[in-house]
């Protein structure tokens, strides 16, 4: 057995169609160290969502399978805290009530009320929501109620935080201001963390590995770059690094050289709902340029 800390093992997964079985991730192998960021990037549709769903238990590698701190993971746990691009918060209770639901279901009987409470408003804290815990999700914005479903990830005390595309839906702006607390966040926890991100200038910012998927299907992780980048990082600073940049350009190779996707968008995955058109495609870059400017 190996002594890693998470291991996606040769996960392959292929899912049933009414076209028939869809090949979604082949052999996709990835050794994760304790507290170490990852970020997975790949063009919509490859598979990232597929990987994060198996690592939280919610989906069944068809090969392959995934091992925490040596223990086989084949369901949700609160050991796996996830975070969706939109919030998943109850509307009808408050910031705090929406914490304390977690903190209840994973400390009942080992946390008394008052470490409850205690822990429940330090988590707040940590994402300096605070002072808005008594507000209900309809009277916060969008980026405050992030703030709100990371704090109640993290109070479940996850070994692992998992977060699908977490920023996706915020302006620019409020992207930049949850990545530095999400930086300052796992500099004080030391959390593993697996982040899906379309963002490039995201993923070189706070990740230690940025792991790099093939198109689909049969989707695979095609570059793995380690960014050497000294902690804490300052967006500022690193817009005129020369190695910061390095990275960056490494990235953007791999996704729009070597990955660079078909023009004729079929089976490659992009669901009905979420049309993939030409021009989202060309905005990347762009998206890219707003979020360094965002500081
Ligand atoms: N439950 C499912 N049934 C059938 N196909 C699926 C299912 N979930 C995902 N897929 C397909 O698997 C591929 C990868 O999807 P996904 O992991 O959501 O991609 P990403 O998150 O990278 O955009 C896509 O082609 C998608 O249509
Ligand atoms: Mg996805």
């Amino acid at each position: 057995m190996s002594i890693e800390h998470l291991n996606i093992d040769h996960v392959s997964m292929v899912f049933d169609t009414p076209a028939g079985p869809f090949k979604a991730l082949d052999n996709v192998a990835l050794a994760i160290e304790k507290g170490e960021y990852v970020s997975l990037i790949g063009h919509s549709g490859c598979g990232k969502s597929t990987v994060l769903n198996v690592v939280a238990g919610l989906l069944q590698a068809t090969t392959g399978g995934v091992v925490l701190d040596g223990t086989e993971v084949d369901e949700p746990g609160p050991d796996r805290a996830v975070v969706f691009q939109h919030h998943s918060l109850m509307p009808w209770l408050t910031a705090y009530e929406n914490v304390e639901l977690a903190v209840r279901q994973v400390f009942k009987g080992t946390k008394s009320r008052a470490e409850m409470k205690d822990w429940i408003e330090h988590n707040l804290h940590l994402v300096h929501m605070e002072h808005a815990m008594d507000k209900l999700p309809g009277e916060i914005s969008g980026g405050m109620k992030q703030r709100v479903g990371i704090a109640r990830a993290l109070a479940m005390q996850p070994k692992v935080l998992l977060m699908d595309e977490p920023f996706g839906a915020l302006d620019a702006l409020t992207r930049a201001h949850m990545q530095d607390s999400l930086m300052e966040i796992h500099a004080e926890l030391g959390n593993t963390v697996i982040m899906i991100t379309h963002d490039v200038d995201e993923a070189v910012l706070l990740s230690d590995r940025i792991v790099m998927m093939t198109n689909g299907p049969a989707a695979t992780i095609g570059e793995i770059l380690e960014i050497g980048l000294d902690r804490p990082r300052d967006r500022v600073v690193l817009a005129d690094s020369q190695e910061y940049n390095h990275y960056r350009a490494a990235v953007l190779k791999f996704l729009y050289e070597r990955q660079r996707r078909p023009d004729v968008d079929n089976g490659d995955g992009t669901s009905a709902s979420e049309p993939e058109t030409a021009e989202e495609e060309t905005d990347a870059p762009l998206k890219i340029v707003s979020g360094m400017q965002a500081a």
